[in-house]
């Protein structure tokens, strides 16, 4: 590994640079107002390997919010708070091929359970069986597993960007009157509430690095190596990274197996946290999003480092 960690120092910056052109076509997301003022043309990548070491490159200072990255999260720990059986009588197990903050099928297929805890719906599913007493405890419940995954214990959400989204969240909110008609979300269950949990963890600061230590935990199987703690179960893991690969990248998540073939999860900050099995955690930036809600240049320098480091799974 020593060797290819080499070779990936001597080559990162140029790879870099070649995907950062890639901006150009896309647009960065303003849906949110608040994430309209991200860098378009930024590009940075943390790649971290099991001793520790933690290779930068371009803009990977460059503080975002996780977005939908943060569901991979929520799913992992709804599954260490309830259990398999719980979580998925409330969320299917296959992708949509439909746009992440879709409805459609949640009217069109019986029992209008949301197909996946990816999507927008299934993942506000998801955050109703976070346990908790309050949703004040929910999120701080969230915020100390993603501060145990991350190692900084002072991860935190983004007030601006938390009441930028709860503002303009009409789709969000209408999906997630539509899950309580539908008994997804259980009577005891107060939308506003849950969305509120939701949004702060949508909302969490990071950088590159953050993600790149969060993936390296799903890349040993659970286990954190630099503190050598397990911090989740290997079966919760092995979960969630076949959902990334099947439905992390949205309805791109095919043509992202095929021409990069390892699990990601990306988020409409731009932020994209890969995970190369057995090896590396990595967390790349670029707020320019295609439009499927992926990161331009980000897909296109991870699917550069797949074939030059052969890094495919297949
Ligand atoms: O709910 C939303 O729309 C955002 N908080 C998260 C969506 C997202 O990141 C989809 N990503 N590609």
């Amino acid at each position: 590994m020593a060797a290819e960690l080499e070779r990936l120092k001597s080559h990162l910056d140029e790879w870099v640079e070649r995907s950062r052109g890639n901006a150009k076509n896309g647009e960065v997301a303003s849906y949110i107002p608040e994430l309209a003022h991200a860098p378009k043309n930024a590009l940075g990548i943390a790649i971290l390997d099991p001793a520790g070491t933690l290779v930068q490159s371009g803009d990977s200072g460059c503080s975002f919010t996780m977005q939908s990255i943060s569901k991979v999260f929520t799913l992992i720990l709804a599954l260490m708070d309830r259990g398999e059986e719980t979580v998925f009588s409330k969320v299917g197990m296959e992708p949509t091929g439909d746009d992440f903050n879709s409805m459609l099928k949640l009217e069109l297929v019986e029992p209008g359970k949301p197909f996946n805890p990816l999507i927008n719906a299934g993942a506000i599913a998801i955050t109703s069986l976070i346990l908790g007493s309050s949703p004040e405890e929910k999120t701080e419940r969230i915020l100390r597993f993603f501060r145990d995954l991350s190692g900084d214990q002072t991860l935190n959400y983004n007030e601006a960007v938390y009441r930028s989204e709860k503002a303009t969240a009409h789709r969000n909110r209408s999906l997630a009157y539509f899950l309580k008609d539908n008994e997804v979300l259980d009577e005891a269950t107060d939308v506003e509430e849950v969305l509120d949990v939701y949004f702060k963890h949508c909302s969490v600061d990071v950088q590159c690095s953050h993600l790149a230590r969060m993936a390296l935990v799903l890349a040993n199987d659970g286990i954190d190596r630099l503190s050598g703690r397990e911090l989740i179960p290997r079966r919760y893991v092995q979960i969630a990274k076949t959902f990334m690969l099947m439905c992390g990248m949205y309805n791109a998540s095919g043509e992202f197996a095929i021409k990069a073939g390892f699990p990601a999860k990306s988020g409409v900050s731009g932020g994209i946290m890969a995970v190369i099995p057995g090896k590396y955690g990595i967390g790349v930036v670029g707020p320019s999003l295609n439009r499927k809600g992926n990161s331009t240049a980000g897909v296109h320098l991870l699917e550069t480092l797949s074939r030059q480091m052969g890094w495919s799974m297949f």
